[in-house]
């Protein structure tokens, strides 16, 4: 049987090799399995959990839907629609924000993190954010939604709230419960600057990722100056346990060729990082260039990226208001 996929990224712009290969990569195979149904959101409301310029958001929104037809997903075969333009989610997550539990949100380490220290600075909608997330995937029937490896404890609490709902209100299914698709290997890529901190958007230095717009030049001097050790290329996967950004970087190489950790390990065994790293950037700009490439013309046409997002809205609106219906009902409405 297929599955009903949903998942969404937020359009802060320099989507990165990250997103690409902890998720985008995933939801392009997802997407070519006929069996399988695609939504893919362009979670705006997510995007202005922290100030966002509104010019630069309003271009962003047209940048990720460029990049998710660059990578490949194909919109006639998947619902493609940006979060705000469907009001349904904006008022489940309030629905669902009276079923979640305080003591839940206040385990969630990605809050943590992005508050930092001063807390009381943050924005609700950031402390919130998980519930509007559980919103957007409960609200299709959503049975998988892949994802790299920093969103597993927010689906987690997606599956709780979607199973307090159905005790609470006594309707055994009527929110599907989730299940998390996170690849097995390189769902975290991390910094090229540390190998221990993840690859992110807001990271100051550009240096850190490779953007899916980077020209050639940049992927090239951006793996120039990526960090690593003095020691040899590992011979084996124990070798890797205290070089994170030796691994990082196999890491990446293994899931652009498609190749196992292993398998790349054995390749470049005892070389010298020089030599591996003029593969690495190799098979970066063979797999990236093609992409940014496509992102620039894509935005070249607005129009059509608009038509996209607008046959998106209506076929993801329909569903959405359907559910948000049943909700009411159940709730007393
Ligand atoms: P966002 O926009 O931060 O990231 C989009 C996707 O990219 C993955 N990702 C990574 N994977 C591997 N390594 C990395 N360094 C890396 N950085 C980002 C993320 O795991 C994500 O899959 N809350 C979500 C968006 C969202 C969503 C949803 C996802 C909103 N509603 C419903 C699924 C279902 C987010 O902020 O992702």
């Amino acid at each position: 049987m297929g599955k009903k996929i949903f998942s969404g990224v937020q359009p802060t712009g320099n989507l990165h090799l990250g997103n690409y290969l902890g998720a985008i990569k995933n939801f392009v195979e997802l997407n070519n399995d006929d069996k399988n149904e695609c939504i893919f959101c362009v979670v705006d409301l997510h995007a202005i959990t922290v100030y966002q310029n509104p010019e630069l958001l309003r271009n962003n929104i047209y940048e990720t839907v460029a990049t998710f037809l660059a990578s490949g997903i194909n919109h006639k075969k998947s619902i493609i629609f940006n979060q705000s333009r469907v009001g349904a989610h904006s008022e489940t997550a309030w629905i669902l924000s009276c079923v979640a539990r305080m003591g839940w949100l206040n385990r969630m380490t990605q809050f943590k993190e992005k508050a930092g220290k001063d807390k009381e600075k943050a924005s609700i909608g950031l402390y919130s954010y998980p519930v509007l997330m559980a919103a957007d995937i409960l609200l299709y029937d959503a049975t998988h939604v892949p994802v790299g490896d920093d969103q597993k404890q927010h689906l987690e609490l997606c599956r709780d709230i979607a199973q307090r709902f159905n005790n609470d209100y006594k309707v055994e299914n009527f929110f599907k419960v989730p299940e998390p698709l996170i690849q097995k290997q390189f769902s975290r890529i991390m910094s090229l600057k540390d190998g221990l901190k993840k690859m992110s958007k807001s990271e100051p230095s550009d240096l850190s990722r490779i953007n899916l717009t980077d020209n050639k030049d940049d992927i090239l001097n951006k793996i120039k100056k990526a960090k690593t050790d003095s020691l040899p290329m590992p011979s084996t996967i124990e070798e890797l346990e205290d070089r994170a950004e030796a691994k990082n970087l196999l890491g990446i190489y293994s899931s652009l060729s498609g190749l196992t950790l292993e398998k790349s390990i054995s390749e470049f065994s005892g070389k010298n990082f020089s030599e591996f790293k003029n593969d690495l950037a190799e098979i970066l700009v063979d797999k990236i260039i093609p992409i940014s490439v496509e992102i620039k013309k894509l935005l070249e046409d607005k129009k059509y990226l608009e038509q996209i997002l607008s046959e998106g809205h209506k076929k993801a609106n329909d569903i959405a208001s359907n559910k948000l219906k049943k909700i009411h009902e159940l709730v007393g409405f």
